[in-house]
């Protein structure tokens, strides 16, 4: 392999293809209002110091699935203290890395603050479970897998904006409340944005050191997972939202990995050392062992919703 550039270097290669980057970003990125999505004359008082009414499961329509899942994306986006930690410290807060790292948690503040108002408005939610998980959640904090790694990182959070675009777009469909599908789908484009940033930026790393890229790329699709491990109960919802579509594998598969891997055209690349072409060897097998995977889950499911169907 050719001699591996340090982080230091790879930043500084990398300092105008974010200012480029961001410029671009700031012109697409609409301006928007969390307040403008919540339906404020809706809610009233909960119980405790305003005398209110208790929350009770039956006070929203939603299913059990739909509020599982909003929890969860909900309190993804509360953890952003521990990812602007991780991203700050890798990208600096200097320059034009320095500015997208602001800027980038800024947007995302919005996302969990119009998600609780939306779900406390609208009594989705037991805010007394809500705040008791938020604790939980936020105080383990959260780590990259590569923390400090600047292109796993870049690598990582490409297929992450983008898997989370998905989830808050299904979520938003299962509520079945069109109002909050809206709410979320505004989400899920910002997500969209945040992902291209860094799709574009892994894109020009790509360029300048491909082997070193090349190994973080299947570093990184090979141990993905999603932010929310550390959500209580994490597991069996992430398994309720797979078996209702809201992110599946075949969804990572289709609709996160694959767009990303031919965007940076990992297959085509040409001028990889031995080390870097044993590395896309292992990709490639990594995503076909992948799609049978994929194949295996959608099966099951088909036959679980069979027999779950009324006869
Ligand atoms: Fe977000
Ligand atoms: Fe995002």
């Amino acid at each position: 392999m050719v001699k591996a550039m340090d982080q230091t270097d790879l930043l500084r290669e990398l300092d105008q293809v974010v200012a480029g980057e961001l410029n671009r970003h700031e012109k697409v990125a609409k301006e928007w209002f969390p307040h403008d999505y919540v339906p404020w004359s809706q809610g009233r008082s909960f119980d405790g110091l305003m005398g209110g009414d208790q929350w009770s499961e039956s006070d929203s329509e939603i299913s059990d699935i739909a509020r599982s899942a909003l929890i969860v994306n909900l309190l993804t986006e509360d953890n952003l203290p521990s990812y602007h930690h991780e991203i700050a410290t890798i990208f600096g807060r200097d320059r034009a890395w320095g500015e997208w790292v602001h800027r980038w948690t800024a947007e995302e503040g919005r996302h969990a603050m119009a998600m609780r108002d939306y779900m406390l408005v609208t009594r989705m939610a037991d805010p007394v479970e809500l705040e008791r998980f938020r604790m939980k959640h936020m105080s383990s904090g959260y780590e990259l897998a590569h923390s400090g790694e600047l292109l796993s990182s870049l690598a990582y959070v490409s297929f992450q904006e983008l898997a989370t675009r998905v989830s808050h777009r299904n979520t938003g469909k299962v509520t079945k409340d069109p109002m909050c599908e809206r709410l979320l789908s505004r989400i899920a484009a910002d997500e969209n944005l945040h992902m291209i940033f860094y799709r574009n930026l892994m894109n020009a790393a790509l360029q300048i050191s491909p082997d070193q890229a090349v190994a973080a790329i299947v570093d990184v699709v090979k141990n993905f997972e999603m932010p929310g491990t550390g959500i209580p109960g994490f597991q069996r919802k992430a398994v309720q939202m797979a078996v209702e579509g809201i992110y599946d594998l075949r969804q990572h598969k289709d609709e996160v990995l694959d767009p990303v891997l031919r965007f940076w055209k990992v297959f085509e690349l040409e001028g990889l050392s031995a080390e870097g072409e044993a590395a896309r060897t292992e990709l490639a097998d990594f995503m076909a062992g992948l799609e049978k995977q994929a194949l295996r889950f959608e099966d099951r499911r088909d036959m679980l919703r069979a027999r779950m169907a009324p006869h």
